[in-house]
């Protein structure tokens, strides 16, 4: 017999300020702030019967994936700390609205969306504590670090309220509908993942310094999303995003993520900015793929650029998304 069943949605996230280094128990080095995505979802459906704790995991209908291992541990969790769970049986179905590898961070939305259906559960049961979505954001870190800011949106930071879950910013109102146009260099899998990048900092000689700056660039770019002001936090956002991969070639193992045309399109962006003064900004994640941030006045500009960078070549494709709410139940 089913028990209950729903859907619920969680998005991907941008980070502005990184989180890049972390200790024991998926606790950040330095605090971090995002902005929360709209398009780029994960969706999660649900289905619950009586039984004995059991999970069947599936993402685009296949039964193991990149994420089966992370989301059974993070499951063990939440097993640990609501022993209830071991009198279900749950199936999930999960998709994601983008497409696999496109370098959006799919850990992040697969981690939220997971945790949230699960909590959602227990609190129909009535057996949370504390607010389903606190909770829901302390196991998505759990889960995956970036995942905990994906509960939450348009801009939500992790690290200056608490090491343990995210928490909404304020913003100015003229940033609620801020663009994200991703340009889509490779579609191959990194060459090192984040996990591997974090663990790097470990022995990183710049570490300590790195999180000094980022625990001051996260109070200024907090300040700066309040007042809206977008001509001083774009350059900020730009010059994170390099040295987010500044770290990268700078450790005792050194490596690199960007490609060519990852320069190629920084280079576009900076001449294009200073002739035209259109206020469009990139960031970069721990990959070759270019986010640019502008608001939508600059919607034209970008279709523009896009068109170019489609038709020369030079990138796969583009998803054009903009700030948003965090999870969802459908
Ligand atoms: C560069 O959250 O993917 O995107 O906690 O090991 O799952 P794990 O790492 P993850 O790292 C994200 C790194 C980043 C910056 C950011 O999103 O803040």
């Amino acid at each position: 017999m089913s028990f209950s069943n729903f859907k619920v949605q969680a998005p991907s996230n941008i980070a502005l300020i990184k989180y890049w280094g972390k200790k024991e128990n998926q606790i950040p080095q330095n605090p971090s702030l995002s902005m929360t995505l709209s398009k780029s979802v994960t969706i999660n459906d649900f289905k619950v019967k009586s039984g004995h704790g059991e999970l069947d995991f599936s993402f685009n209908e296949k039964v193991s994936n990149q994420f089966s291992s992370k989301i059974e541990n993070l499951f063990l969790m939440l097993k640990k700390k609501y022993p209830i769970l071991n009198e279900y049986h749950f199936t999930v179905q999960s998709m994601n609205t983008f497409p696999h590898s496109s370098g959006i961070a799919s850990s992040a939305s697969s981690m939220a969306a997971f945790s949230y259906g699960i909590l959602s559960f227990l609190n129909q049961l009535k057996v949370l504590s504390t607010d389903v979505l606190v909770e829901t954001s302390y196991f998505a870190r759990l889960g995956s670090g970036s995942a905990c800011r994906s509960v939450y949106g348009p801009f939500v930071e992790w690290g200056i309220t608490s090491n343990d879950y995210a928490k909404t910013v304020l913003n100015h109102t003229s940033l609620n509908q801020l663009r994200d146009s991703i340009f889509i260099v490779s579609d191959q899998p990194k060459k090192i993942s984040s996990s591997k990048g974090h663990q790097l900092m470990n022995t990183n000689p710049f570490a300590k310094v790195r999180y000094e700056r980022a625990n001051h660039k996260v109070i200024k770019v907090a300040e700066l999303l309040k007042t809206g002001d977008w001509e001083t936090l774009g350059p900020m956002i730009e010059a994170e995003a390099l040295e987010l991969h500044g770290l990268m070639l700078m450790g005792d193992s050194p490596f690199f993520l960007i490609e060519p045309e990852t320069i190629k399109l920084i280079n576009y962006i900076q001449n294009y900015r200073e002739k035209t003064k259109a206020q469009i900004y990139f960031t970069l994640d721990a990959g070759p793929n270019v986010h640019l941030l502008y608001p939508q006045t600059f919607d034209q500009e970008v279709k523009e650029i896009s068109k170019l960078f489609l038709s020369e070549g030079w990138i796969k494709s583009v998803i054009h998304d903009h700030a948003g709410d965090g999870v969802k139940y459908l």
